[in-house]
């Protein structure tokens, strides 16, 4: 059985999750969901980024002691991936001792190899990325994410030996050891090695809100370091089983404002102690929100909790992770969720599976007595059909895609079909073959309900409610749902019709 390592970024908690930390923990879902699928032993991860001067200023804006002011944040970030069926398998925050363990053990390692030292800093510091800014990476003297012009500071910090492992990191990122994607934001990564890259603070002086850095007086953990390290203390960093089981990463999700720290300072840190490297970072695009840059000023913040409670959680998931290419930049058409949900939900989806199933029960009625087939109430096919060819095909294009993480055009295999049924059954009429020609009306059906199983399987990653829903509806959820892999793709299975059962509206209209 293959591991399969999937982390999201862990987020700050100086505000509530909005729709851009959904997204990506949405995907980062449906690829671990896809891996379980296949079968792998996967150790999927979130969590919270909670220390830093930022988070320490929102809590004492609002008059709590930072710890409870992030014990209150964090509880919104699990309640809503609990609402959104986030199937992680650890959630760590870095206000816990085991992770404040296993960061000063890193810490320790990075002094052992000599890859610390100390200086002094002078430089800009933008305080929403929590970064060290240089003039290059401004855009008109601002941070282009929080258009905030980064603070001036000049601190005793230790530094990091980065120049000493920065050809190695650089040709494993050429040979794609660590594999960069898409392709852009690989060649974006080269370009950062090119306009040069210095050695960077790992400890601060002047914040209080941290990790306490164990070398030097009165230091705190640089959050980035103390955040990156996430990946290893969750699997108990050095010793841990999980950690000899998981590491290295198999992927690490990532917005791109956060690609230089995955891409380059990571690997850095983690090849200084002597540590394997994540094998892939997959880097997904930026969005804006019915175009414009999502903010609270502008007040389009989107609350995923919002579209929880009007779409579903599967509703929500989908139109979090559909709109457009995954990977790309793109726009939050939220003015269009209505529209999309009901054309794309409730009527491709919701009423291909009413419809079918409603068919099937007429046929269990109509075999009451006068069935055409000797075996009974269970349907087999006996030949191939222009359909079973058009599962084959989409049930490829649906891995290939999952398995370079296009996660998009996974889903747009599964609509590829369900658009096709629907036009098939228009075209077919089975509603008058029942009348017309029996045998008929009872290949067709086979054909019908075996595609549904299989939009159904394929839908798990995506929409793991409905997906279930549906093989319930079909009767065959508890005999398929501990089937392999490749049984499940087959075109085979038999359908007992006595067990499809009359389900509820999978999305009601909107
Ligand atoms: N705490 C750091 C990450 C540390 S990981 C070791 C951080 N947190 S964050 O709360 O700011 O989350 C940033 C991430 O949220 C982005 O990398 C991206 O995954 C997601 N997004 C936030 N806004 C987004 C958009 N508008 N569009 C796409 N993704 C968005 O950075």
């Amino acid at each position: 059985m293959a591991k399969f390592y999937i982390t999201t970024p862990i987020y700050y908690v100086n505000a509530k999750p909005h729709i851009g930390h959904a997204y990506t923990t949405v995907a980062a879902d449906v690829i671990a969901r896809y891996h379980r699928l296949l079968g792998d032993d996967v150790f999927f991860l979130t969590g919270s980024d909670e220390h830093g001067s930022k988070i320490a200023k929102a809590a004492q804006a609002q008059n709590k002691k930072p710890q409870k002011f992030c014990d209150e944040i964090t509880a919104y970030f699990k309640s809503l991936w609990d609402a959104l069926s986030i199937s992680y398998d650890d959630f760590i925050r870095t206000t816990e001792a085991r992770h404040k363990d296993g960061v000063l053990k890193f810490i320790e390692k990075l002094k052992e190899a000599n890859a610390i030292y100390e200086s002094e800093y002078e430089g800009f510091y933008c305080e929403g990325c929590e970064k060290f800014m240089t003039e290059k990476e401004m855009v008109d003297g601002k941070c282009p994410y929080h258009q905030k012009a980064p603070e001036k500071i000049s601190e005793k910090n230790y530094f990091f030996r980065l120049s000493k492992y920065l050809p190695e990191i650089k040709s494993r990122i050429e040979s794609d050891k660590i594999k960069i994607l898409p392709e852009n934001e690989k060649k974006e990564v080269l370009g950062l090695f090119k306009q040069g890259l210095s050695d960077f603070s790992i400890s601060r002086e002047k914040v209080k809100w941290g990790i306490k850095f164990p070398y030097g007086k009165d230091q705190i953990t640089y959050v980035w370091v103390d955040a990156l390290s996430n990946y290893i203390t969750a699997l108990g960093y050095p010793k841990g089983k999980n950690f000899q089981k998981f590491w290295p990463a198999d992927l690490h999700l990532i917005g791109r404002d956060i690609l230089k720290f995955h891409a380059i300072y990571w690997p850095a840190m983690l090849r200084a102690c002597g540590e394997k490297l994540p094998r892939t970072l997959f880097v997904h695009g930026f969005f804006t929100v019915s175009g414009q840059k999502m903010s609270k000023s502008l007040g389009n913040v989107i609350d995923p909790n919002e579209m929880i409670k009007k779409y579903g959680s599967d509703g929500a998931r989908y139109l979090i992770i559909s709109q457009f290419p995954f990977g790309q930049d793109g726009d939050i058409k939220a003015e269009r969720f209505d529209e999309k949900y009901n054309a794309e939900l409730a009527n491709n989806l919701g009423n291909l599976v009413a419809r079918v199933t409603t068919l099937a029960r007429n046929l269990k009625f109509l075999q009451k007595g006068e069935s055409s087939t000797k075996s009974g109430q269970i349907l087999k096919l006996k030949a191939k059909s222009r359909i079973s060819n058009l599962i084959v095909r989409n049930w490829k294009k649906y891995i290939k895609s999952l398995n370079n993480f296009q996660i998009d055009e996974g889903l747009d295999a599964v609509y590829e079909i369900i658009n096709y049924i629907n036009k098939y059954i228009d075209d077919i009429k089975p509603w008058e073959l029942q009348k017309n020609n029996q045998k008929k009306f009872e290949i067709a059906m086979f054909d019908l309900l075996e595609v549904l199983r299989h939009i159904g399987w394929m839908l798990n990653p995506y929409l793991p409610e409905t997906s279930k829903k549906i093989l319930e509806q079909l009767g065959i959820w508890e005999r398929e749902k501990t089937r392999g892999f490749e049984e499940i793709k087959k075109w085979k299975t038999e359908i007992d019709i006595s067990k499809i059962k009359k389900g509820k509206i999978l999305f009601p209209r909107i």
